[in-house]
């Protein structure tokens, strides 16, 4: 069975003490938890944020990295330094670096790579705007943001990605994708791994959904059967939303428990 995995994505929110005390409630929240369960801050609070998580079982993971390992590139962090800071993942091609930051898929492909080879895992976003699945172009981006991104990751390499499909217009919109609408998305996702890495890569990979995931709409999401948990974006500000969607997704993964 593939684990259920919830990652709570903080954006470009929280100062140094309000990040600490986010993750000190969530680490004490959520306890010991059947599912995967990590959070990525912003980078500036990291290191803060990784004493807070060590010896836990919350992961630590970065929001983007850079594709080279040092040099000339002011302002940008790379995937060695993550590491060091603490990072377990690191997410790359989120739909905000993507449209606001006009950050291309050839771009985030160097950067998956790179990701990879320094020893972390990613977590590549995935998905539409409103226009394109207005325009039944939906899993047409899908599909080319999948080809453009994990060209040349390898069936070994693929084993530290997880997939995020995160339809741009349910994030922070309130809009969280049907179940149905989702699952059907997953199941392309998972189709396109199964072509390209065959049935034991598919049916490894988790794939999670993000957009709009709140504690009050999730379950029926995540007992879809090709959704693997959520990248939360709002409500793992919170530390009691976020816990509870840890345990509406442990619930999930083992109904009779
Ligand atoms: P919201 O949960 O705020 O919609 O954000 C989702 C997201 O972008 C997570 O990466």
């Amino acid at each position: 069975m593939r684990p259920k995995l919830i990652v709570g994505n903080w954006k470009m929110y929280t100062l140094r003490a309000s990040a600490r005390d986010l993750a000190a409630a969530v680490v004490q929240r959520v306890g010991t938890p059947k599912v995967q369960v990590g959070v990525c801050p912003p980078s500036v609070w990291l290191t803060t944020v990784a004493e807070v998580v060590r010896g836990t079982p919350i992961a630590l993971g970065a929001q983007n990295c850079h594709y080279e390992k040092e040099g000339a590139f002011t302002g940008e962090i790379s995937p060695q330094m993550l590491l060091d800071a603490g990072c377990a993942y690191v997410i790359l091609g989120h739909s905000e670096r993507r449209h606001k930051l006009n950050e291309s898929d050839a771009f985030i492909h160097r950067k998956v790579l790179a990701a990879l080879q320094a020893g972390l895992k990613v977590i590549l976003c995935l998905g539409e705007t409103l226009d394109e699945r207005k325009a039944n172009q939906a899993k047409a981006v899908v599909d080319r943001q999948l080809s453009g991104c994990l060209a040349g990751v390898d069936a070994n390499a693929l084993a530290n990605v997880v997939l995020a499909y995160e339809p741009v217009w349910a994030i922070g919109t309130g809009l969280m994708a049907e179940p149905a609408d989702a699952q059907e998305m997953h199941a392309f996702i998972r189709g396109w791994i199964r072509g390209k890495y065959g049935e034991e890569a598919a049916v490894r990979l988790p794939i999670q959904y993000g957009g709009s995931v709140t504690p009050d709409k999730v379950a029926a999401l995540f007992r879809q059967p090709d959704i693997d948990g959520g990248l939360i974006g709002g409500a793992s500000l919170q530390a009691e939303l976020f816990t509870a969607i840890v345990r509406i997704a442990e619930q999930a993964a083992s109904p009779a428990a």
